[in-house]
């Protein structure tokens, strides 16, 4: 049975002179871009921000916001501060050198989402089912409608002790959409309404937004869909960057410490191929429109 496909790629820069471009349409079909000589170099001084320490203990990372890359979740002296501030602002700038090189065609048009660093252990995060992210799922949140905008992102394993970034991949979206589709009702009628009028939603969800929640949640829920359904273990080297479309690659991270990951928002329309988007595979098994 089919799984998630890797692609690995060679390149051991950032910057503009690696080798590897164009594959819009590598991750747009829904691969992993696998990059496992490109890690990201941290100086001397900055090795001490690898320590759950700095995390403020509310947050299980350390975000920067953008577009003024305000530092959320951490907990230190300000010169502290500033320089961890500094390190994931780097890790932001190299990445977005790295999508514009990759996928050109998204230039212009790449929104930069969320920076963070992630040092706390996955395996001892506690949470609700809905937020256990060792179970397989595509990512979708509950208060944050995406009206079909993709989620890219960037993730990189700086984990000083050799520790694997452990994930394992699922089945291709469209099976994925398949196997849940028929189950799922149309959202009762004004509910979106009600969900933006009480805050619970940022914005309107829309009923793409109700599937692709739907899709998360009963995959996190289903007991037998995460034992048996196609998968693979993956082991991310420390070192190793690698990239998805998260919003359509069935995910679940097993185990690991210290990982930075950059978000980007690109709007549908700006892929290379929009038909392959998870909206597009939807109205296709739905014989109709989303909006
Ligand atoms: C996730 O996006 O579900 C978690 C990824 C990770 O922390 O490795
Ligand atoms: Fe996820």
């Amino acid at each position: 049975m089919d799984v998630t496909p890797l692609r690995e790629f060679p390149d051991t820069s950032w910057g503009d002179d690696g080798p590897t471009r164009g594959v819009e349409a590598v991750v747009e079909a829904g691969a992993v871009l696998v990059f496992p000589n490109l890690p990201f170099a941290l100086s001397d001084d900055e090795r001490k921000f690898l320590d759950p320490r700095w995390a403020d203990g509310h947050a299980k990372n350390i975000s920067l916001r953008w577009p003024a890359g305000e530092m959320r979740g951490a907990r230190g002296e300000a010169a502290d501060l500033a320089a961890l501030q500094a390190m994931i602002t780097r890790y932001a700038a190299q990445s977005e050198a790295l999508a514009l090189r990759l996928f050109p065609h998204y230039r212009g048009h790449l929104l930069r989402g969320n920076s963070s660093l992630r040092p706390v252990d996955v395996a001892g995060r506690q949470t609700s089912w809905r937020k256990d992210d060792t179970r397989l799922h595509i990512d979708a949140f509950p208060s944050n409608p995406m009206h079909g905008t993709r989620l890219l992102r960037v993730f990189c394993n700086v984990n000083p002790q050799g520790q694997p970034r452990r994930w394992r991949v699922g089945e291709p979206f469209e099976a994925h959409a398949m196997r849940y589709l028929p189950a799922i009702r149309r959202p009762l009628h004004g509910s979106a309404w009600l969900l933006e009028k009480v805050g619970i939603t940022k914005r309107r969800r829309t009923e793409y937004d109700h599937l692709m929640l739907q899709l998360h949640d009963r995959a996190k829920a289903d007991v037998q869909f995460q034992r048996d359904s196609p998968q693979a273990r993956v082991d991310f080297a420390p070192g190793t960057t690698w990239i998805v479309f998260s919003d359509q690659v069935l995910h679940a991270a097993m185990g690991g410490q210290h990982m930075l990951e950059q978000t980007f928002y690109l709007d549908l329309q700006h892929q290379l191929q929009p038909q392959a988007s998870p909206r597009a595979t939807l109205e296709r098994l739905l014989g109709r429109e989303l909006r």
